[in-house]
């Protein structure tokens, strides 16, 4: 069966446990398209065309797939790409709550889209993009939450 999923997310910036979720998604459904919020309420350290490339460069080995970035409603997006599985990660029960809600919200919105959750490697559970930034803001040390561009990117970000 052929399965086109979209892994929607802010990305700000992509980490390590994204990139888990993405080659599992990688390996099990034919076509991901990979969408990043774009949203010009919430301040973001990266712009969609910082995170765009970055996304695409540790994408380039995966022919199968493709990152964009979207505004508005996420299920407009998969009306777009003629998706109807959005997967998510799930790193904790922390996470349930907010997950909970925006898959019952996107079901309200169209009742055919379905939500799946993919859980990524254990030592990526306490991940987050927020917390990068926050470490790597303060001068810690984040090479191994993130890939080796994004780590450069960081640093460049908070020298500037
Ligand atoms: O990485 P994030 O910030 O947790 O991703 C959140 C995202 C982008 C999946 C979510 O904010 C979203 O889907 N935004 C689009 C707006 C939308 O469709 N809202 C209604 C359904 S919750």
């Amino acid at each position: 069966m052929k399965l086109r999923v979209v892994y929607p997310g802010s990305f700000d910036p992509i980490h390590n446990g994204h990139l888990d979720i993405i080659q599992r998604c990688a390996d099990h459904f034919s076509q991901v398209h990979i969408a990043i919020l774009q949203n010009e309420e919430k301040e973001t350290l990266f712009s969609v065309a910082e995170r765009l490339e970055m996304i695409q460069e540790l994408v380039k080995g995966y022919p199968n797939c493709q990152v964009s970035s979207f505004q508005g409603l996420l299920v407009e997006y998969l009306d777009q790409v003629n998706a109807n599985i959005i997967v998510r990660g799930l790193r904790a029960v922390s996470d349930f709550e907010y997950e909970f809600q925006m898959a019952m919200m996107n079901r309200h919105l169209r009742p055919g889209i379905e939500t799946i959750f993919m859980v990524p490697a254990e030592e990526y559970t306490f991940v987050s993009s927020r917390l990068v930034k926050e470490v790597a803001r303060l001068g810690g040390d984040v090479s191994r939450l993130v890939p080796p561009l994004v780590t450069e990117a960081l640093k460049k970000k908070f020298r500037s």
